[in-house]
Formats: C-alpha cells, structure tokens, sequence
C-alpha cells in the first residue's frame, strides 16, 4: 500500500489555477445548516476523481473553499455536501439551481478503495465527515464482493442533525455491511447507542489483522478513533485519515495547509496514519 492514501497524480487538472464554470443542477437540504449540490460544468463533462479527493468551489466575488466530493463516482455531476459555518461556505450553500460557481480540481490524494481489496473495511465517520468517505462507501458496495466485512460506524452530535439518515438506514438494511450509529445526546425517540465513536470499536465485528480503517471527522475524533483501532490491534500502516487544513492554492505552493513536512493539499487529505504519527498528536500543527 502506498505511503500516502491513493496517488491520483493522472487526476489533476490540466490547468489547476484557472476555475472553470459549473452550474448548480440541484440542491438538497440534508440539515438546518447542510446542503448537497450537484454541479455540471457549462461546457464538456465534469473530470474524473478518486473518492477521498476535493474541488476549490469558489463564491464569484466571496472567496474560495476546499470541498470534499461526496457523490457517487458513476454520477455525471460533482456532487459536494456544503455546511455553512462562514462566509464563502454560507455563499455556497445559498445557492439556487440555475446559479454558477467556479470550481477548481480535482485535487489531493484518495482512500485507499482498491488497494484495501481483500481485507476488511472498517469506515469510523464523524458528523460532517461521512461526506467525504460517501464515494468510498460507494465504490466498497458497488464491489462488495472484492472486501471481507465491511463495518460503518457513525457518530452524530444527536438524532435530528444526523447527515445522511436515509441513506443510513438503506445501508442498514443491508445484510452484507454492519452499520452503528451513535449519538452525542439522544432525544426521547432514539433507540440507538449514546455515546462517543471510538466507543464503538471493540464490539465491530471485523478482522484487525485483515482490516484496513477510513477515518473522517473532527481531529479530536480521529485521535480517539486512531488509539481505539491501535488497541484493537490495527498496525499504523492499515489506518487512514482525511485531514483538514485552511487552502489556498490546492497544488502545493503556497505553504497555508502545511502540516509538519507535509501539505495536506497534495500530500492528502488522505494519510496513511503511520506518516504522520509523530505529528498527529500536536494540537498547534
Ligand atoms: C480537504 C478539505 C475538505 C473539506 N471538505 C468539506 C466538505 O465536504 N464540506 C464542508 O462544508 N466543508 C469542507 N471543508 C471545510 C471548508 O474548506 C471550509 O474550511 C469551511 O467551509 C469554512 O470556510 P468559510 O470560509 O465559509 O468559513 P471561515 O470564514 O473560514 O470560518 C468561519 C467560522 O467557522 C469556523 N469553521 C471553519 N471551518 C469549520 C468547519 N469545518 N466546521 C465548523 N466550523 C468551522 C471557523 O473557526 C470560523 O469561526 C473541507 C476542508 C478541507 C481542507
Ligand atoms: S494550499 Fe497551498 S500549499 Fe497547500
């Protein structure tokens, strides 16, 4: 397996400084502060990508923002969950259908979907995280065969802020994936595990010795998820996280999503766990 999550190097864009135009074909409202839009380009077909890769979609006139795909590899649009936490991503997901935006990318690195062929999957999602490991659960059942169990475990900070529900229990449905969810704080109507991800791990039922775990959400979640899975007895090597860092150019040049020796724009967001080890636990970097 790669150091890194999936090199993507024949992925990047042609000319990766340059946004080109994208209209906005649909908007779902996933959340009170959440939603899902489609993008298409005005001209051609959108590029290829890698589950785990991110667009900058830019806010003509507001700013630029690093967005996950969140769609389905198979799907003609970009698709990209947006929550509004700020200026450029409120902009964008104010959006209306028939409305443009710039988009840069594909850029950054991708889970390791193909290389993990074989071995258990664990997938350990938190909130706004499930985003971007969508493609990559995609892409897991779309070849379900090729895996050995394959465990989704999600957390949400309570019932009604829980991104994806339908597709949640669609999945749950499922015979062929184990799926837990759990929440910060339940409401009177849940029946489910109350509690922290990590939380969640010892009683999954997969392999450690034959897994290989996709780790998505805030930092101090993959910290707990990261110890929780090394307890277990997953290896360093068989763990990877998206990181997040603020980004400007996207291809490595102008040093704003440095990340120790390494620059979660082209370096990740994917990471093999093992990489950045020594750094992970450094809550300044
Ligand atoms: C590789 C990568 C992938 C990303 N994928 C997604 C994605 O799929 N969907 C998505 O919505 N965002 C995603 N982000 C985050 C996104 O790039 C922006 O950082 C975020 O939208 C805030 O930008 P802003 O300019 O709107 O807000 P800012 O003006 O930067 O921030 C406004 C306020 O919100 C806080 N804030 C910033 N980011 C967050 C956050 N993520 N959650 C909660 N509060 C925050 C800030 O501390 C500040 O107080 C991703 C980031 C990276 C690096
Ligand atoms: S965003 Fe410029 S180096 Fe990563």
């Amino acid at each position: 397996m790669s150091m890194a999550g999936t090199d993507t190097a024949e992925l990047r864009p042609a000319d990766p400084f340059v946004p080109q135009i994208y209209r906005v074909d649909r908007v779902s409202r996933e959340l009170a502060d959440t939603v899902t839009l489609d993008l298409t380009p005005l001209s051609g077909s959108r590029p290829p990508f890698a589950p785990g890769q991110f667009n900058m979609l830019y806010a003509f006139g507001i700013g630029e923002v690093a967005i996950s795909m969140s769609g389905d590899r198979a799907h003609d649009a970009f698709v990209h969950t947006v929550r509004d936490v700020g200026a450029v991503s409120g902009a964008i997901a104010k959006l209306a259908p028939g409305a443009v935006i710039g988009l840069r990318g594909p850029f950054g690195t991708g889970w390791p979907v193909k290389e993990a062929e074989g071995s258990d999957i664990v997938i350990v999602a938190g909130g706004l995280g499930l985003a971007p490991l969508r493609p990559a659960i995609y892409e897991i059942l779309a070849n379900r065969g090729r895996y050995g169990r394959v465990v989704i475990l999600f957390g949400s900070r309570n019932p009604t802020e829980m991104l994806y529900r339908h597709e949640l229990e669609e999945w749950r449905r499922r015979v062929d994936i184990d799926i837990e969810v759990t929440v910060d704080h339940a409401d009177a109507d849940w029946r489910g595990n109350v509690g922290v991800v990590p939380a969640l791990i010892p009683r999954a039922a997969f392999d450690p010795h034959e897994a290989v775990a996709l780790i998505c959400g805030p930092e101090v979640m993959m910290r707990f998820t990261v110890n929780a899975l090394r307890d277990v007895g997953l290896t360093p090597e068989s763990i990877f996280l998206s990181m997040e860092r603020n980004m400007k150019c996207a291809i490595g040049l102008c040093g704003h999503c440095q990340f120790g020796s390494t620059f979660v724009c082209k370096d990740g967001p994917v990471m093999r766990f093992d990489r950045i080890a020594g750094i992970f636990t450094v809550r300044e970097i």
